[in-house]
């Protein structure tokens, strides 16, 4: 049987304790605490300890998202799980969330859309609820950005930061609620603006590819900043348009925490006026596909959203993504106190004859030491293009 709608009914989120400050960064780069928060807003961001991955952070939000709904965790029917930064390339995040949240019964797997991925998911998790194929669906932004961080190059480790933010999804019979609008856009033009290079197909991680740091996150961000704020605007404008509202009847818009300078943009863009647009990314910094899911939590569960309220989540990311939803809210605000009952406890089973190395970075590492050594001067940072490889060298 269809339902007659699919909404909100869980929310949560979990960010690691440890905090990264601009002026921990501005030891090891050539940055600033005013440099940072003039052109981003970021003041802070959390870094995941070594017991952490990405699966864990998603367990954490994840369960808390199901108390949040009122559900147990073999309720779930489904769990999708937005990142780019995964425990494994196999088996998916989803896989191990799963088994960390105790459910038995769900399928589970990851989507691949960068800042845009929680959008997305809800998007996919939407759809199979409406055909009335499940009935819950747990949907979780998740990431460990930091294990992915160049920390001598000041034009991302600046930026970016771990955490996770959940929802669930739940099939109803009552009318109205839930998704009324959607937009979702792929540019492939912009593919190599924000990308990491090695440890796929295209490039397999070698000696040679670790040495010259194609295992970390490269982006061009000018040029990434200027996609951003063309096209946020525009594909939050879609959604409310399908919807049939209007920009200046939304309540409160979601946004991807990238820049503050990108979020006033689309409050522009839009002529609505920057109370309009929720923030939280001095504290969090980007944390990508988790992003617009801390948000959403920390929106409702400090009295920024109530019933009836019309909320606009939006992103952008690599692909470049954009993905934009105008939803009605229809769950009681104070459930959020549900998930207080949910320690920040999760352990992910690891095979018996396999120990990990050390997942912080070297770097990362010395800079929460606070033994960085000097600053790295910038002639020795080459972000942007990768070395060519030899192909002939290659395919000889
Ligand atoms: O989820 C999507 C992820 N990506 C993004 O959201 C990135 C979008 N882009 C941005 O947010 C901004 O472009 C940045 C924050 C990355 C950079 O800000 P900007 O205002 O576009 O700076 P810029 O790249 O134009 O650089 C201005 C100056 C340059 O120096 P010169 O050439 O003017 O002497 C940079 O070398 O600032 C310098 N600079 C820095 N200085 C201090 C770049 N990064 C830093 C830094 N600290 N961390």
């Amino acid at each position: 049987m269809t339902p007659r709608s699919v909404r909100i009914t869980g929310w949560g989120m979990y960010a690691p304790e440890r905090r990264l400050t601009n002026a921990d960064l501005a030891r090891v780069v050539d940055t600033s605490d005013e440099w940072i928060v003039s052109r981003t807003g970021i003041r802070e961001r959390r870094i995941a300890a070594r017991h952490e991955t990405t699966a864990t952070l998603a367990a954490i939000a994840g369960k808390r998202a199901i108390a949040v709904a009122g559900l147990e965790p073999d309720d779930i029917d489904v769990i999708l799980v937005a990142t780019l930064t995964p425990d494994y390339w196999m088996p998916s995040t989803g896989a191990l969330v799963k088994e960390a949240i105790g459910n038995t019964r769900a399928a589970a797997m990851d989507i691949a859309a960068a800042c845009s991925g929680l959008v997305y998911a809800y998007t996919v998790a939407d759809a199979y609820l409406r055909s009335g194929m499940f009935k819950h669906a747990l949907v979780v932004g998740s990431e460990t950005l930091s294990r992915y961080l160049d920390f001598s190059d000041r034009g991302t480790c600046i930026l970016f930061g771990d955490g996770a933010g959940a929802m669930v999804l739940s099939a109803s019979d009552e009318e109205g609620g839930g998704m009324r609008g959607m937009e979702l856009t792929t540019d492939p033009d912009g593919a190599y603006m924000i990308w990491l290079p090695s440890g796929g197909s295209r490039s397999p991680a070698s000696g040679q590819t670790l040495a010259r740091g194609e295992h970390y996150v490269r982006m061009e961000g000018k040029e990434t900043y200027r996609y951003a704020t063309k096209t946020m605007a525009t594909t939050a404008l879609k959604a409310i348009e399908r919807a049939g509202w209007k920009p200046e009847e939304i309540d409160l818009f979601i946004p991807h925490q990238a820049n503050v300078r990108i979020i006033e943009s689309v409050a522009k863009g839009l002529g609505l006026p920057m109370e309009k647009m929720f923030v939280n990314l001095d504290r969090y910094g980007n944390t990508s596909a988790a992003s617009v899911g801390i948000a959403l939590a920390e929106a409702v569960d400090s009295g920024r959203i109530k019933v009836g309220d019309k909320i606009v989540l939006v992103a952008f990311g690599a692909g470049l993504t954009s993905g934009g939803i105008a939803l009605e809210w229809t769950a009681d605000p104070l459930n959020g106190k549900r998930a207080a009952t949910v320690e920040p406890v999760a352990t992910v089973r690891e095979p018996l004859d396999w120990s990990s190395v050390d997942p912080i970075p070297d770097r990362l590492r010395q800079v929460l030491e606070g033994n960085a050594g000097p600053r790295v001067p910038l002639d020795d940072v080459v972000p942007g293009e990768p070395e060519p490889a030899n192909r002939d060298e290659v395919l000889a």
